[in-house]
């Protein structure tokens, strides 16, 4: 009998992007998310609710499954160390290979704070000794236009560091063929888009294609963190925020590979191309 996947954070972006490419194999897939009812269903696949800050769920979630394609959760304070749990979790259910979407650069003291969740995550499923698959996404070019404020205006201090952004689509389309696959057992790939670019270069991609003016503004850190106090954020939040532009600034996000081809067979998309799919007003 075919090995069950689960799938978390089906109810996302690239969760939910997933399971409909793996729908054909609907029989073996679960599809996990903390609220199933935000779950799109798919005929003949069966749903079960995960959170990872609560490990009985995570238990029962996986109890049975082959494969779990670990969508790292939304950024908070202890997502490291619930994610870890998650590791350990899966390895007491019995899975036995995990593909982990985490993210360029994932080191213990990346600038991008947030990828540092991601290094521990990785370094937790390493221990564990199960199989796995790392899919490290750069950027998303989907939030790249929501960095802009209401005037189209992007700020921050990513100096002129470039960006080797990625798609969800075209992330998902990895995950989805790396699930498909017995192969790309103990490998990490780097999924980015076909060239690097700087913010200003993306402001100026976005004011063509979608038709409204938008510019990008330098500021100093100082100027960075000044800027985002309004939100009363919590520290370790600002921080990522703020870094999300000092490591674009230091390089971090700027290499291209061709993992996206590779795994997918297809081209990664061009940032211009992607944008040419959004409505005009988005
Ligand atoms: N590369 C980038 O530029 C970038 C940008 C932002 C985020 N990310 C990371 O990439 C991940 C996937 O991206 P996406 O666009 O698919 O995100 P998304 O649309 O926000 O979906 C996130 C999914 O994860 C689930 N989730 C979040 N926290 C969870 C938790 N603690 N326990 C269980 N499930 C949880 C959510 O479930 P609910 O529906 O229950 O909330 C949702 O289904 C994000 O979660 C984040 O870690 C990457």
């Amino acid at each position: 009998m075919p090995e069950t996947i689960a799938i978390s954070g089906a109810s996302g972006h690239i969760g939910g992007r997933v399971a409909r490419l793996l729908a054909p194999s609907a029989a073996r897939l679960r599809l996990l998310g903390r609220h199933v009812e935000h779950i799109a269903p798919i005929d003949g696949a069966t749903t079960a609710t995960i959170d990872f800050g609560d490990p009985t769920t995570v238990a029962a979630a996986l109890d049975g499954v082959g494969t779990f394609f670990f969508v790292s959760a939304t950024e908070s304070a202890d997502r490291a160390a619930q994610q870890a749990a998650v590791v350990n979790a899966a390895k007491d259910a019995g899975v036995h290979r995990i593909v982990y979407l985490s993210f360029v650069g994932a080191a213990p003291d990346a600038t991008f704070t947030f990828a540092r969740d991601h290094w521990y995550t990785e370094q937790a499923i390493r221990a564990s000794g199960l199989a796995f698959t790392f899919l490290r996404d750069n950027q998303y070019q989907d939030i790249i236009p929501h960095f802009a404020d209401a005037d189209g205006v992007i700020e921050g201090p990513a100096g002129d560091g470039e960006v080797a952004a990625v798609t969800r689509a075209d992330v998902a389309d990895c995950a989805a063929a790396v699930l498909d696959s017995d192969a790309h057992y103990g490998e990490t790939f780097d999924l980015t888009g076909p060239r690097a670019f700087t913010l200003r270069t993306a402001t100026a991609d976005m004011s063509e294609v979608l038709g409204r003016p938008f510019r990008y503004v330098e500021q100093t850190v100082e100027q960075a963190y000044a800027s985002r106090a309004k939100y009363n954020a919590p520290t370790w939040e600002v921080d990522g925020w703020v870094s999300t532009y000092t490591s674009i600034a230091q390089g971090d996000l700027a290499q291209v590979t061709d993992a996206v081809p590779h795994l997918t067979g297809h081209p990664a998309t061009d940032f211009r191309k992607f944008l040419a799919t959004l409505p005009k007003d988005a």
